[in-house]
């Protein structure tokens, strides 16, 4: 197996879609990228749990079976810098905000083409449109 890496949190963030995703489980980080389509609980939970930041608490939440646990080891890429118990939170915090910035942008983009959609509407633009409408 090739050398692990040492991963940086905003490194991780990047790696967060249907088509790249990665998710970290105590320290640990994993490309499932392959394995989405696979995975028994369904490839929403790993998408979501990657954009967390860090998903040790869900894996474990589920109660993996041991045979899980050691197929891990086939999407196993590298470790997070410096992970501990302080750097666990701040890592979390750290995805969630850059997920933040990406879901506020969306939101104005979207903003944007409801609003142009909504000038485009002729029911907006009064009566005698209306009647035009109608005609
Ligand atoms: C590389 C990481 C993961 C692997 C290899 C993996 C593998 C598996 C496997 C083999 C199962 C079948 C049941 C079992 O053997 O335990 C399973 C079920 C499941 N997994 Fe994962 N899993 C991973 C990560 C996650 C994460 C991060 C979540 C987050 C919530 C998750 C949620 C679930 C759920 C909800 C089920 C279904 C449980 C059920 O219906 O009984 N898994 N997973």
């Amino acid at each position: 197996m090739a050398e692990l890496k040492n991963f940086s949190a905003s490194e991780i963030a990047l790696h967060s879609s249907k088509k790249d995703c990665w998710l970290v489980v105590d320290g640990k980080v994993y490309d499932v990228t392959g394995f989405l389509e696979d995975h028994p609980g369904g490839e929403e939970v790993l998408l979501y749990a990657s954009g967390t930041g860090d998903a040790t608490q869900s894996f474990e939440d589920v109660g993996h079976s041991s045979s899980a646990k050691s197929m891990m080891n086939r999407y196993l890429i590298g470790n997070v810098e410096g992970y501990d118990a302080d750097f666990r939170a701040a890592l979390k915090e750290k995805v969630a905000a850059e997920r933040r910035k990406e879901d506020s942008r969306d939101f104005w983009e979207t903003r944007k083409n409801e609003q142009t959609l909504q000038l485009l509407d002729p029911r907006r633009h009064g009566f005698t449109c209306g009647i035009f409408i109608n005609i």
